[in-house]
């Protein structure tokens, strides 16, 4: 017989059927002689029961194994006698395909996800860890379904670049590294071993290239791992982290952030109707209130609002700051959750920032002193999309290079679109783990991606 996913055993499968299943046992317990086996393949949260009773074949071999074992189980489904599940599984054959000693680190006890971030590679068969990543995957299927729909094409832009997107000097240099010949000075960075002729890094958006694909596309999006070299140790920032960014020509600012609300709306929305039992799960066990929230987000108008706007509401504000607020300044993520939290109670896009504290690519407002900027910020987890309207006038774009330090010959490629069939263009960034943290409740960054590339988490 073929191998049955659990869920769909569980879901659709008919008692006094004869099914295969394959798993790995989540915990183990012996009662009156029968053991019960949770068996769990990551199809869904629960598991399946197996009942296994005294007269199989091989039952001694069987109550000596550990948690974490992996199984094969033919069995019988049958109706359960036990309080929350239909159906468990009787098993009548059942072969140990890789046993598990005593030292499994993943007991039944609870254990903390500081605990579980070291054990990365193990964590994953967690039902907190299996739900998130069973979420964060239909997720990703959704971004495409949502942009396929509305005619973006999806482009792949590169990830070894010579330019610095956001200008804020965070590229990690590629070089290359032999880990049998370590540098003669330990630590030392020898730039001989630069691959490419000019210094080249990881990307740290796709968006300038996005541009380019959208000057011949009209509607694009990229989805693709991006990196970073800020060394900030905070709950909301990696090293490496992935981000959609669509791109679409012949539009401004107002068309930029009705594509990122109706965006984010879909993605609240696909999650409640598609990820049921893990949503469930967070809403008991991470975050009590989270589907009511993501219910209600799923439905409303976004605010919107000037950054002008945002710092006279700060400045009222009848609480202190740890930082200061002034207009000029960026905000900082209390300020962040205080608008969301306390002024809006809800989602918050956040308009025409000045042009000071934003990357040199976008668009001049007439006021002198802001950009065609927004931001959407959530409750909870702060900005969580960056997005423009970008520069496309040529000259105005080339003087704010000049003023920000970027040699405008070292982007010719850039401003060729400018120079030749230029648009009003726009588009933004939608942090993916940001999402997912939203979504799940999960309240650090390091536990919505598989492997977290963090200053002090890199080992695997
Ligand atoms: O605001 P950012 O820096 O914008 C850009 O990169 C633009 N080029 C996007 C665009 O217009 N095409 O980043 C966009 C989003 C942020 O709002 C945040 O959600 C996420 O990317 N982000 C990070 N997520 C995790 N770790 C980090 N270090 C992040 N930095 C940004
Ligand atoms: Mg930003």
């Amino acid at each position: 017989t073929a191998r049955t996913k659990v869920k769909q055993a569980l879901e659709t499968g008919k008692a006094g059927s004869t099914i295969l299943v394959k798993g790995w046992a989540r915990t183990i317990r012996n009662s009156k002689g029968v053991t019960f086996i949770s068996l769990n393949d990551g199809s869904c949260l629960s598991g399946i029961q197996v009942v296994v009773e005294p007269d199989l074949g091989n039952f001694e071999e069987i109550t000596g194994i550990g948690t974490g074992s992996a199984l094969a189980v033919t069995g019988l489904l049958q109706e359960s006698p036990a309080a929350g599940q239909a159906l468990e599984l009787k098993a009548q054959q059942l072969e140990v395909v890789g046993g598990a000693d005593q030292e499994y680190p993943m007991q039944k006890k609870r254990h903390t996800f500081e605990y579980l971030r070291t054990i990365a590679h193990l964590r994953v068969r967690s039902n907190t860890f299996g739900a998130v990543f069973r979420v964060r995957s239909a997720l990703a299927q959704e971004v495409h379904r949502f942009f396929a729909e509305r005619g973006f094409l999806y482009v792949h832009t590169p990830i070894i670049t010579a330019n610095d997107c956001e200008g804020a000097g965070e590229l990690f240099r590629v070089t290359t590294l032999d880990l049998a010949q370590p540098p003669l000075v330990e630590g030392a960075i020898d730039f001989s071993r630069d691959f490419f002729a000019t210094a080249t890094g990881l990307t740290v958006s796709g968006q300038l290239e996005g541009e380019l694909f959208a000057q011949a596309f009209s509607d694009i999006y990229t989805f693709g791992p991006t990196f970073r070299a800020e060394n900030s140790n905070t709950a909301r920032h990696a090293a490496e982290f992935w981000m959609i960014e669509p791109e679409m020509a012949f539009a401004d600012l107002a068309d930029d952030a009705d594509l990122a609300e109706a965006f984010f709306k879909r993605l609240c929305r696909f999650a409640l109707d598609n990820c049921g039992e893990d949503m469930n799960f967070f809403n008991t066990q991470i975050d009590k209130g989270l589907i009511q929230r993501i219910e209600a987000v799923a439905q409303a108008s976004f605010a919107r609002m000037d950054y002008g706007e945002a710092i006279e509401r700060l400045k009222k504000a009848p609480v202190s700051f740890q930082f200061p607020v002034e207009w000029g300044l960026d905000l900082q993520s209390e300020h962040e959750r205080y608008l969301t939290e306390q002024v809006v109670g809800g989602p918050v896009f956040i308009l025409n920032y000045p042009k000071d504290i934003k990357a040199f690519y976008m668009r001049q407002n007439d006021d002198g002193r802001t950009v065609a900027a927004m931001d959407l910020l959530v409750p909870k987890v702060g900005e969580i999309i960056g997005g423009s309207q970008r520069e496309e006038r040529l000259e105005l774009l080339e003087q704010r290079m000049l003023e920000t330090g970027i040699a405008p010959e070292s982007l010719s490629w850039y401003l060729d679109t400018r120079r030749w069939g230029s648009t009003p263009h726009a588009g933004f960034g939608l942090g993916f783990e940001r999402l997912i943290m939203y979504l799940t409740g999960m309240e650090n960054i390091r536990d919505v991606i598989p492997f977290p590339r963090t200053p002090r988490h890199a080992e695997f």
